[in-house]
């Protein structure tokens, strides 16, 4: 692979620790469903729930993908759906990266159709000056300026999700 290595698994683990102590004591004694957005985020959110403390119900949904390309067209359907009622719960969106908004503002808006009582957003990483729609993620590890990357669960074509550190890709 042709990249560099920018943020190592030590960084990572440091800041997610980090962002867990916020996220708990934003939420303090609130019990919160915790939604994984599959695949890209599965290794942060296994990491940022096993370091929170407050009442947390984990939960999973699979937004269509890219089909390997490097960009969403901003149409969705949803291959994996939550288990979990929303109904009157604090919804806790967990994401690897937020580019363009838009899956987030489709995810936030079915989650508040049923009836969630808040929706936030956890991001790994946050692309923001690429947004199409005006989403502020609540939680963020690391701004990514600009760039590809891939590692710690992110991929590009299904491949690199298993490398321990976040890497930028030379050529995407
Ligand atoms: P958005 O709907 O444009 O915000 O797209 C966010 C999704 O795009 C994330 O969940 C990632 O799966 C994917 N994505 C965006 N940038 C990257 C990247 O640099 N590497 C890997 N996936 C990315
Ligand atoms: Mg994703």
């Amino acid at each position: 692979m042709e990249g560099i290595e920018i943020f190592s698994r030590g960084v990572i683990e440091s800041r997610v620790r980090e962002l867990a102590s916020e996220i708990d004591r934003f939420y303090g004694d609130e019990p919160i469903v915790a939604v994984c957005v599959l695949k890209g985020a599965f290794l942060f959110f296994s990491d940022l729930v096993r370091a929170m403390r407050n009442d947390v119900t984990v939960d999973f949904v699979r937004l269509s993908s890219y089909e390997d390309r490097t960009e969403s067209s901003g149409v969705f359907r949803l291959l994996k759906d939550t288990e979990a009622s929303l109904v009157g719960r604090h919804v806790l969106i967990v994401e690897d990266i937020i580019d363009s908004g838009r899956s987030m503002e489709y995810l936030s808006k079915l989650f508040l159709g049923r009836g969630a009582k808040s929706v936030r957003f956890a991001a790994l990483l946050d692309k923001k000056e690429r947004r199409v729609v005006p989403l502020v993620a609540d939680f963020v590890g690391f701004d990514l300026p600009r760039g590809f990357v891939v590692g710690y669960g992110m991929d590009y074509a299904e491949k690199y999700r298993t490398l321990p550190g976040i890497w930028i890709l030379q050529d995407a």
